[in-house]
């Protein structure tokens, strides 16, 4: 029997796609969901990939006695924890929500784990982490920076309360810091679904190359980089997603009960806002209106990540790049617009 892996916020950008790479890895995912920042389609999708159907709880993770059930029903050996909220201003206006949210579900997670005995545990952290730092790029070992958002907050402090269960209480944890996740599945069967107007870049590059917003605006041209524009190091979804099985691998082969380890997922190169937007005009041979506007706050000048750490620990490397990230993202974009390629 395949091993079961339950993966909270599994309808979700990042989580979607890591079910299917867990699948492809002979694992057997369980999604629990509650559907607040996600679509049902996003099943559908999965589906479609796998051709079969992936159990899903459309319920809060936050719920200590659901999770026991699900734990001991599916003998569950690893969770992958991304059930959070993730909007960086929104997590200014409603700190109580954030910190209820993204940590008051964590707690209950490792509760119901080790009630239940489970021992493999990889969290969604963020390169937030991090915040402006010094000099890019940077290491698991670059000094943590007071967080600049109640979100990044939460990434921080969820990392602490990981590492002290896990050196009181049989638990092997991971957690993994993002960097910016972009593209799609190839199939174009699962990819982001933003609500409304997008934050991030690369659907806003998208929705306004498809037409759908009349043009982009690159947040300051005046920033102390080589053409002015933020630089930051964009990941294929798909290689992020792969490096979750990696992690979890490594951690149930560790030999003790308890383990506690943060890795870096990037690309290792950083990539400025504007060469971004001339990549996808060259990729996906389609013009994209855009205009230099001011400066968004809160926003780090340039990061990127070393990813030396994770290449030698968890075997786990890149492999795709960042031009089919952009194509995979444009197709799919293509799709939700009702135009296939
Ligand atoms: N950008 C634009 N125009 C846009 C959108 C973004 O110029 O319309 C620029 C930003 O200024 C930034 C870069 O594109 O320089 C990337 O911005 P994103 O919003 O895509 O991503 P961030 O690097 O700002 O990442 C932030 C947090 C992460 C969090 C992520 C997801 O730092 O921790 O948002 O919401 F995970």
């Amino acid at each position: 029997m395949n091993p079961s892996i339950l993966v909270t916020g599994g309808a979700g950008f990042i989580g979607s796609h890591t079910v299917v790479a867990l699948a492809a890895a002979g694992y057997q995912p369980i999604i629990v969901d509650d559907f607040s920042n996600s679509e049902a389609s996003v099943l559908a999708g999965i589906e479609k990939i796998l051709g079969y159907q992936v159990p899903c709880y459309a319920e809060d993770c936050n719920q200590y006695q659901l999770l026991r059930k699900i734990f001991r029903e599916h003998q569950i050996v690893g969770v992958i924890h991304f059930a959070a909220y993730k909007a960086v201003g929104e997590s200014m206006q409603e700190p109580l929500a954030y910190y209820q949210n993204n940590l008051g579900s964590l707690i209950t997670l490792m509760d119901a784990m080790l009630a239940e005995g489970v021992p493999n545990l990889i969290f969604s952290s963020s390169c937030t982490v991090y915040g402006n730092p010094d000099h890019p790029p940077v290491t698991e070992e670059t000094p943590i920076k007071p967080a600049a958002s109640v979100y990044g907050n939460t990434k921080q402090i969820g990392e602490e309360i990981i590492r002290d269960v896990c050196a009181a209480k049989p638990l092997k944890a991971i957690s993994l810091r993002y960097f910016n996740p972009v593209g799609a599945h190839p199939s174009a069967e699962i990819g982001e679904l933003p609500r409304g107007i997008p934050n991030n870049l690369v659907p806003f590059i998208t929705q306004t190359a498809a037409g759908l917003r009349s043009e982009l605006t690159i947040f300051g041209g005046d920033y102390p980089t080589p053409d002015g524009s933020c630089i930051r190091d964009y990941i294929h979804v798909m290689d992020l997603a792969e490096a979750h099985v990696s992690a979890l691998q490594f951690a149930d082969h560790q030999p003790s009960t308890q383990y506690y380890n943060t890795f870096n997922l990037g690309s290792g190169n950083g990539h400025s806002v504007l060469e971004l937007v001339h990549l996808f005009e060259k990729t996906c041979k389609t013009p994209l209106p855009y205009r230099i506007g001011p400066r968004r706050e809160g926003d780090v000048v340039a990061v990127w990540a070393d990813v030396q750490k994770s290449s030698a620990m968890l075997k786990w490397n890149t492999k795709r790049s960042l031009e089919q990230a952009l194509e995979d993202a444009w197709r799919w974009q293509l799709k939700l617009s009702g135009n296939q390629t």
